[in-house]
């Protein structure tokens, strides 16, 4: 059997627990896609740094052409994050037949038509699966599961890093700062952890996932977004003394032509699930016309929980392959419809 062999970029939290989740249950993939999946290559920005996981150092490159131009290879799993230089690389994958797996949400909220339009040009699959709310399936879920009702509103906890801060902050009375700190040695931050406590991260996943859910193209600059960095142990403590917990929310609402998004700390009453959603766990609420109320709920963001994503995806990638059905994927496709915002 021809093994599949795939590209890795990146090699940090998310690249380390593909390799180990491609490692440990390689005989159960190999059951559900018939043949082995091998990492072929992996990029990475400094070979000589000590890595917590043993990979032959044959593998590794820093020369992204290397893995993207690779006769051989056939799937380009995207785990380095960024945008400009990011974008270029997929586009060149997708140009040369590669299908594509990415973890990426800056890029698939900010360039996501223009990326789905190549792959579609070129009959290929992009899945971001891993890009929202780490190893809950919500991006499959909305776009297949939902697919028979009108969803009219999505609203939850998508950003690990600052629900782990606001648990620790209202749990154990710690410092935002420390634990900002503990969260980034954890992996669940950002490179640039102002996307997250800023409530940017969750304005890219609001983005995504609104676009899907509703089946329009929203423009991240159309939701408005604030993080939790002006959030106090005072405010957590008053708001807990009045009954209720402190979340970072997104919030996407739909009713008749308009849709809002936004992100904010929102006071969340006790007796409601989601104050009871703590550290980096996710959870998102999907309302259905015709379903009702819907919940999902996972890990959010760290190694395994997120790979796990990645390499669901990379599984259906794979059966797309050999069933000669690649590109159908891209129909988890931002369309060409404006957003409507509440300010038109
Ligand atoms: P890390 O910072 O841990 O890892 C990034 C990896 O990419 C490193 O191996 C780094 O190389 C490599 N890299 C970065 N820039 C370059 C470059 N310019 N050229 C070559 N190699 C490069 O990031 P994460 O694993 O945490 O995140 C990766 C992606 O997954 C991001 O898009 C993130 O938003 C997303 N994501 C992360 C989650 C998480 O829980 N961490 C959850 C869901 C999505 P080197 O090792 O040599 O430094
Ligand atoms: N930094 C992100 C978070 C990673 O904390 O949710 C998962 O997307």
């Amino acid at each position: 059997m021809k093994p599949v062999k795939v590209g890795l970029l990146g090699l940090g939290t998310v690249g380390t627990g593909v390799v180990r989740i491609v490692e440990a249950h390689q005989e159960d993939l190999q059951g559900q896609v018939g043949s082995p999946i091998t990492i072929e290559k992996v990029l990475v920005q400094n070979k000589s740094k000590s890595r917590n996981i043993s990979i032959s150092s044959d593998k590794l490159t820093e020369d992204p052409w290397e893995v993207i131009r690779h006769p051989e290879i056939d799937v380009i799993v995207e785990v380095m994050g960024g945008i400009g230089q990011t974008k270029e690389y997929i586009l060149e994958a997708l140009s040369l037949g590669k299908h594509v797996v990415t973890a990426n949400k800056d890029l698939m909220a900010l360039h996501g038509p223009e990326i789905l339009a190549k792959a579609k040009e070129h009959s290929c699959d992009v899945l971001y699966e891993a890009s929202v709310a780490g190893g809950i399936p919500i991006i499959r879920t909305l776009v297949e599961g939902f697919s028979s009702d009108r969803i009219t509103k999505i609203m939850g906890i998508v950003n690990g890093t600052t629900n782990y801060i606001l648990t620790k902050m209202s749990q154990e009375g710690a410092a935002y700062a420390d634990v900002l700190k503990e969260a980034q040695a954890l992996g669940y931050a950002e490179a640039d952890p102002t996307s997250d406590v800023e409530g940017l991260d969750a304005a890219r996943k609001m983005t995504i996932l609104a676009t899907l859910g509703f089946h329009t193209n929203v423009n991240l600059e159309d939701v408005s977004a604030e993080g939790i960095s002006s959030v106090s142990k005072d405010d957590i403590l008053y708001a807990k003394r009045l009954g209720y917990e402190l979340k970072l929310l997104g919030i996407a609402e739909r009713q008749d032509d308009l849709i809002s998004i936004s992100v904010q700390p929102t006071m969340v009453k006790h007796s409601h699930p989601i104050a009871s959603v703590n550290g980096v766990f996710n959870a998102v609420y999907v309302y259905g016309e015709a379903v009702g109320e819907t919940m999902f709920y996972g890990a959010g963001a760290g190694e395994l929980p997120t790979a796990t994503s990645i390499v669901a995806d990379l599984v259906a990638v794979v059966k797309n392959l050999k069933l000669g059905v690649n590109g159908k994927h891209s129909g988890i496709a931002f369309k060409e419809t404006r957003l409507k915002t509440d300010e038109q």
